[in-house]
């Protein structure tokens, strides 16, 4: 994981933007440099979409123009992270927790721009845990039945609901988040279909066919992957 790399990626995707658009903000440090980049162009006319609470917050500081998914439902290019960066641009996202408002915004953009280090970009998806939002009540029966579905794809190891120090993480909706370490996702697609089916799982993290574009940030420029 290298800084340097998420800002060189975060102020690319800032060059990207032109005045008068509806942009969407990802969640996480290298959205954060990006939004950083975005407020330091000055630029005319932005409406910007936050995918969380925190990003609302550092966006506000910097004066950029904030609207709802309610006010301005089309969103002309959404720039976030992401945990991994798999072929055909097959993502793992949901690392900050945020993945519910995040795959919400893009799913409302026409164009959604991937930015990471190049440390996320991975052959196959599965490394890093599995974010999976969760409906709290009852949600240790959906657990169950999300160990279901893991052993059903050859994951052995059940998903664990994700922590800190003053006990469960809750989501800006109020939700739980369960992390599957998978280890290695051989079939994304079928996993993403088969969590969706479970009642109780809101979201899970996998990021399918909605990036358009990847710009990874290295120690000597950016490289421009395409899905
Ligand atoms: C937020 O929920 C995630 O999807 C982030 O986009 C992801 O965790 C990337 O975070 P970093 O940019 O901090 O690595």
């Amino acid at each position: 994981m290298s800084d340097a790399q998420k800002r060189t990626a975060g102020e690319a995707a800032a060059e990207r933007v032109e005045p008068g658009m509806v942009v969407g903000l990802g969640t996480g440090s290298t959205a954060a440099w990006f939004v950083k980049a975005l407020a330091a162009r000055g630029l005319k006319d932005l409406r910007c979409v936050p995918t969380s609470e925190a990003t609302a917050e550092l966006a506000r500081e910097l004066g950029l123009p904030l609207s709802t998914l309610e006010d301005t439902p089309r969103i002309d290019l959404t720039v976030d992270g992401a945990d991994e960066i798999g072929p055909g641009l097959a993502l793992i996202k949901g690392g900050g927790a945020a993945l519910l408002r995040e795959k919400l915004v893009w799913e409302a953009s026409s164009r959604c721009i991937v930015i990471a280090d190049k440390g996320k970009v991975v052959e196959t998806l599965g490394a890093f845990p599995l974010p999976i939002e969760v409906i709290a009540f009852g949600h240790k029966t959906t657990a169950n039945r999300i160990a279901d579905v893991l052993a059903d794809h050859e994951i052995a190891m059940p998903a664990r609901v994700r922590t800190a120090e003053r006990g469960l993480i809750r989501t800006d909706g109020g939700n739980l988040i369960y992390d599957a370490r998978c280890g290695a996702i051989h079939d994304p697609s079928r996993l993403a279909d088969d969590l969706k089916l479970i009642t109780g799982v809101v979201e899970h993290g996998l990021f399918l066919d909605l990036a358009d574009e990847a710009i990874i940030g290295t120690d000597q420029g950016v490289e421009v992957l395409a899905p």
